[in-house]
């Protein structure tokens, strides 16, 4: 489905970076930066910009491909990995920021996968994190179908375990992201920091 939806010479979600990401940049720790199901490159490069050190995950081998001539357009160099979360290994004491943007997971999935995040953060390492809450099916601007693949916040701060919450909060906001995401929408946004010590 990735792959065919990525296939065409436009943006899916568009080249800017994702606003939330974009408006809380400077909290993040310049580093080490994975991101999850980046899709086409668009937040990947922006961090690039800035000096972050970018891995790109994907399962869509068209979407990397993309990110990749997005990335070498703009001269800035990021790292690809094809890989279904399913069995990425994120690794422990490894990152600084982890980038998760609409990155919508089945469950049990997702529960796997948040729960390797605190221990895949370095110390005073970020997740940052945007994502369609079940109120977004009210709004069909984008995102999955049904209200399991969505996410909240009180099912996040459990997955997430020891992580501290430098933000969080539900919100409904406009949102003109490329085609498929273009109009109100609710989400839930958080930056979720690990303790230095
Ligand atoms: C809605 S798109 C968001 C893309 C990008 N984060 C953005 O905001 O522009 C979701 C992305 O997650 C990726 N994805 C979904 N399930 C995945 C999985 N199990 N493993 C790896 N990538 C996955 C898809 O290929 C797709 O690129």
């Amino acid at each position: 489905m990735w792959d065919k939806r990525y296939s065409g010479e436009t943006f899916a979600y568009g080249t800017a970076p994702n606003d939330f990401v974009r408006a809380h940049v400077a909290a993040l720790p310049v580093g080490d930066t994975l991101s999850l199901g980046e899709g086409e490159g668009r937040n990947a490069v922006f961090l690039a910009g800035l000096g972050h050190r970018v891995t790109a995950l994907d399962g869509s081998k068209v979407g990397l491909a993309k990110a990749q001539g997005f990335a070498l357009k703009n001269g800035v160099e990021i790292e690809i990995i094809h890989a279904d979360l399913a069995d990425y290994d994120l690794e422990e004491n490894r990152w600084d920021v982890i980038v998760s943007v609409f990155c919508h997971l089945p469950p049990a999935l997702r529960k796997k996968v948040h729960g390797q995040i605190a221990a895949a953060l370095r110390p005073g390492g970020c997740l940052i994190l945007e994502a369609y809450t079940p109120r977004q099916l009210d709004f069909k601007t984008g995102g999955p179908p049904n209200a399991a693949m969505m996410m909240d916040l009180e099912s996040l701060r459990a997955e997430l375990g020891v992580l501290n919450l430098d933000f969080a909060q539900e919100t409904v906001r406009e949102i003109q992201e490329g085609t498929l995401h273009s109009g109100m929408g609710a989400t839930v946004q958080l930056i979720a920091r690990k303790a230095l010590i």
